[in-house]
């Protein structure tokens, strides 16, 4: 009963524990925008990754994904039918390539995580249109939050959407509290069920908004030569976007909005 009633207390962050969850989504969003400056053809996932390990450690901070549970870069680097969790490596991008660059970093003990999909020069109409998707997805299910909303206030709004414009949503990989800790409860599908039926979101609560948006099947394949790559299984498109997110007393904060990068709204 102790432990029932323990872990979901702390989930609540008060007036200081917000302060560091704004803090460290600001420098991911910082590192993101510098991100942004490379994405042209002919840089490699590899230099991506460098440039992320170095600006992180030039600003005395951490790359949360390096050797989580032996994931062996700074950052995914997910290119075209790569769904999520791509491993940097010397692929270069190409023009009308879509790539996400999904970065977490860890300042102060607190977590940051968020992720952007990139094209790379001039993309396809189908590049361009999941791209927009996955973006819109995310934009839309945040503005439906409201503080002591069920968790599936995310998945329905997102399903509703994608599913109108022709596309399917990822259910293998959600969203995820985070805090002081890179995965905590609770866990945001991108689709509703049952338990996200029931549970809420407090004031306090830190958690990704992070949907996967395919234009063809929804399901997925493991790469099982690295362990980690995830691709759509008809070798389709695939785009996400992803932020942190604090519920307040008066609705959603987004914690890792970039300067120089797309805003709500934004067309591609
Ligand atoms: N950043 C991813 C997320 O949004 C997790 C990557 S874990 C890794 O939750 F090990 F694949 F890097
Ligand atoms: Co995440
Ligand atoms: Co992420």
């Amino acid at each position: 009963m102790l432990q029932k009633e323990k872990s979901p207390r702390k989930l609540l962050l008060g007036h200081e524990g917000r302060e560091k969850m704004r803090v460290a989504g600001r420098f991911n969003a910082q590192l993101i925008d510098e991100v942004r400056k490379i994405m042209l053809p002919g840089t490699t996932t590899a230099q991506i990754d460098e440039l992320i390990q170095q600006y992180t450690l030039d600003h005395g901070h951490t790359a949360a994904t390096l050797g989580y549970m032996g994931y062996p870069k700074s950052c995914c680097t997910s290119i075209n039918d790569v769904i999520c969790h791509g491993i940097p490596d010397e692929t270069r991008l190409n023009e009308g390539d879509i790539i996400n660059v999904d970065v977490t970093s860890i300042v102060g003990g607190w977590f940051g995580d968020q992720s952007e999909t990139f094209i790379i020069g001039k993309g396809s109409e189908e590049a361009i249109a999941v791209t927009q998707a996955a973006f819109d997805c995310m934009h839309m299910a945040i503005e439906a939050l409201y503080p002591g909303c069920p968790v599936s206030t995310i998945g329905d709004t997102i399903v509703a959407e994608a599913h109108r414009r022709g596309f399917s949503v990822v259910r293998e990989y959600v969203g995820h509290g985070l805090g002081q800790v890179f995965h905590q409860p609770p866990n945001i599908p991108h689709f509703p069920d049952r338990k996200s039926r029931q549970q809420r979101l407090l004031p306090g609560m830190c958690f990704t908004v992070e949907p996967m948006i395919n234009a063809g099947t929804r399901f997925t394949r493991l790469d099982k030569k690295d362990g980690w790559t995830v691709r759509t299984r008809d070798h389709r498109l695939s785009a996400q976007f992803e932020h942190t997110v604090l519920m307040t007393e008066n609705g959603p904060e987004i914690l890792t909005i970039t300067q120089d990068g797309p805003q709500k709204g934004h067309q591609f």
